[in-house]
């Protein structure tokens, strides 16, 4: 069975919509990890638009199971990466004003960037996966480059099933990709877009050892959550109510 990393960004999202406590990432993995998920999966974005530093520092004290920190391959997130030594880096390409990560990283402009983020992070037993598109070169490339894993991104995958497109031809290029991937030596995990609905051909691929999803996990929650949370604060309405009958 594939490892379930939860992507658990979101929960961050919501809470910085007001600045305030909650929702709290760290109690959110902690329900996560009691729900029997095998990893927490965490973006720190230039912008902080929603995991702050200060959530990542309390995940590594708290969580029990992986910590797999998403990140840009820059100096600083280096750094920050060497200081709190999650279980994990994935690499992945940002920028400021897209709404989630769109594409795989585009290792051909700036190899030597990745090569040195890689052999810092793993010279000091912190392995590195590249979030990368099902390209074969791009694949090749990422196994020259020296990482452990590649994240097969399955945003094209997610899309042609969502649209009706192409699937047996995205679907064909993740599988493909993975075959090759391993085969060069690089373990194999997949993300992006991955729902309930789509999730089970890509859970299958025997070469992916991990999946990362969160916002489709993170959606359902605030959906299966509400009927509750709705009767607990009626129930405390109805505690307080005995004076006034409507
Ligand atoms: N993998 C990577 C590298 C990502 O950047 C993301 C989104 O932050 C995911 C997986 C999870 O994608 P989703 O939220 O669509 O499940």
């Amino acid at each position: 069975m594939a490892y379930l990393c939860v992507n658990i960004d979101h929960i961050a999202t919501l809470r910085q919509a007001r600045r305030e406590e909650e929702p709290d990432p760290l109690e959110a993995a902690r329900l996560v990890e009691k729900a029997g998920a095998h990893g927490i999966t965490v973006h720190l974005r230039e912008d902080r638009r929603h995991i702050q530093d200060r959530d990542v520092v309390g995940l590594r004290k708290t969580i029990k199971t992986k910590l797999n920190l998403e990140m840009a391959a820059t100096d600083f997130m280096v750094k920050f990466a060497l200081k709190i030594r999650p279980d994990q880096v994935t690499l992945v390409p940002e920028k400021r004003q897209e709404l989630t990560t769109e594409g795989g990283l585009s290792l051909k402009s700036t190899p030597g960037r990745f090569e040195k983020a890689i052999h810092l992070l793993q010279s000091k037993g912190i392995p590195v996966s590249l979030f990368i598109d099902p390209s074969s070169q791009v694949i090749q490339l990422s196994a020259r480059l020296g990482a452990a894993f590649i994240e097969l991104h399955t945003g094209r995958y997610s899309r042609a099933f969502r649209l009706r497109g192409n699937v047996r031809k995205e679907f064909q290029a993740l599988a493909a990709g993975a075959r090759l991937a391993q085969s060069l030596g690089l373990k194999v995990h997949a993300g992006h877009g991955l729902t309930y609905q789509n999730v089970k051909p890509v859970a299958v691929l025997p070469e992916i050892e991990d999946l990362n999803i969160g916002h489709n996990i993170i959606a359902r929650a605030s959906m299966v959550g509400l009927e509750r949370a709705v009767k607990e604060m009626l129930n405390i309405l109805k505690s307080v109510s005995t004076q006034f009958v409507h």
